[in-house]
């Protein structure tokens, strides 16, 4: 029976993970978007509302992620002139690296398969929202929208056909996630990259994904420690980000397990066995902030294993 208003989230991500640019994706507690649907009497959707809209999104749904997610679920059930009204409440700051556009376009597309009772089946909706993504940054992966769709780690197999693949998740892993107020652009961040990798960093890299797999299946943190070390991506976009290696340093001195950027940054992100761990990484970098008298938000984050929800 459907009950409205339909209020759905979808959390914020990390992508990459250090080893799997563009396949491989994490969703965290606390941050990301939300959506909520209702009836309308105008035909066709139209976003009514945008709250904490401090990027001055669009409400044209064509310009809009979580409005053309919507739309587009809308459009594959040949449904595009049912009167629907949306508010999104966007819950998390725009171009941080912790898949904003992701997690609207993930609430967008599950609000509207919430609101018309889940005609669709999950990876229409990935579809749908991984489309709506497109809009941010003109490229297509699904390594942000998928762990906002399916919570906790996904493993992006084939970006084109989406063949994507939920993995284990440890047990007490934690996340510190550390938002430096500095933009950039994931565009930029894209362009900077070489199209060419060398063979030697293919076999290190692809090593690495492999185990970083093996050790969510086997529970082992020896393993992942070793295999959380980017040798492709990170050292062309370290540079983007003032004090990265220092900050790394002291996430590594800590116990992190690893410290990485997160998407196309200018977050970063450090995996952590358990919370003391992840209480003393967080307390040092705010610290190295502080010292710096530069502005940093710290995210202390749980692996959020559930991905969008309706309430
Ligand atoms: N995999 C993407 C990147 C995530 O690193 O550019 C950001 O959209």
């Amino acid at each position: 029976m459907k009950t409205i208003p339909c209020k759905c989230f979808a959390p914020a991500s990390v992508a990459n993970v250090a080893v799997g640019y563009d396949v491989l994706g994490f969703a965290i507690e606390e941050l990301g978007d939300e959506v909520i649907l209702n009836d309308a009497t105008k035909k066709g959707l139209e976003i009514t509302l945008i709250r904490n809209n401090k990027a001055k999104l669009s409400k044209n749904i064509k310009e809009n992620v979580a409005g053309f997610a919507a739309w587009r679920v809308m459009q594959h059930l040949g449904i595009e002139d049912l009167p629907v009204k949306m508010e999104i409440n966007k819950r998390m700051p725009v171009g941080t690296g912790l898949g904003s556009s992701a997690s609207s376009a993930a609430a967008g597309a599950f609000a509207m398969n919430a609101f018309l009772d889940f005609p669709c089946d999950k990876m229409t909706i990935l579809r749908c929202a991984t489309e709506a993504e497109q809009i941010a940054d003109g490229a297509w992966h699904a390594d942000n929208v998928a762990p906002s769709l399916f919570g906790g780690f996904v493993l992006i197999r084939d970006n084109p056909s989406l063949d994507v693949v939920g993995l284990p998740c440890i047990p007490g892993l934690r996340a510190v996630v550390v938002y430096p107020h500095i933009k950039i652009l994931t565009k930029d961040s894209r362009d900077i990259l070489s199209e060419n990798v060398p063979l030697k960093s293919h076999i290190k890299q692809s090593g690495n994904l492999a185990a970083f797999v093996a050790a969510m299946y086997k529970s082992d943190l020896g393993l992942l420690e070793r295999s959380l070390e980017d040798v492709v991506i990170e050292p062309q976009r370290a540079k983007l980000i003032p004090d990265f290696y220092s900050i790394k340093d002291l996430a590594l001195e800590n116990g992190a397990l690893g410290f990485s950027i997160s998407g196309a940054g200018p977050s970063m992100f450090a995996l952590c066995a358990n919370s003391v761990i992840a209480d003393n990484i967080a307390d040092a970098v705010q610290k190295f902030f502080d010292d710096k008298k530069r502005p940093v938000t710290i995210y202390n984050s749980a692996i959020n294993l559930e991905g969008a929800k309706r309430y």
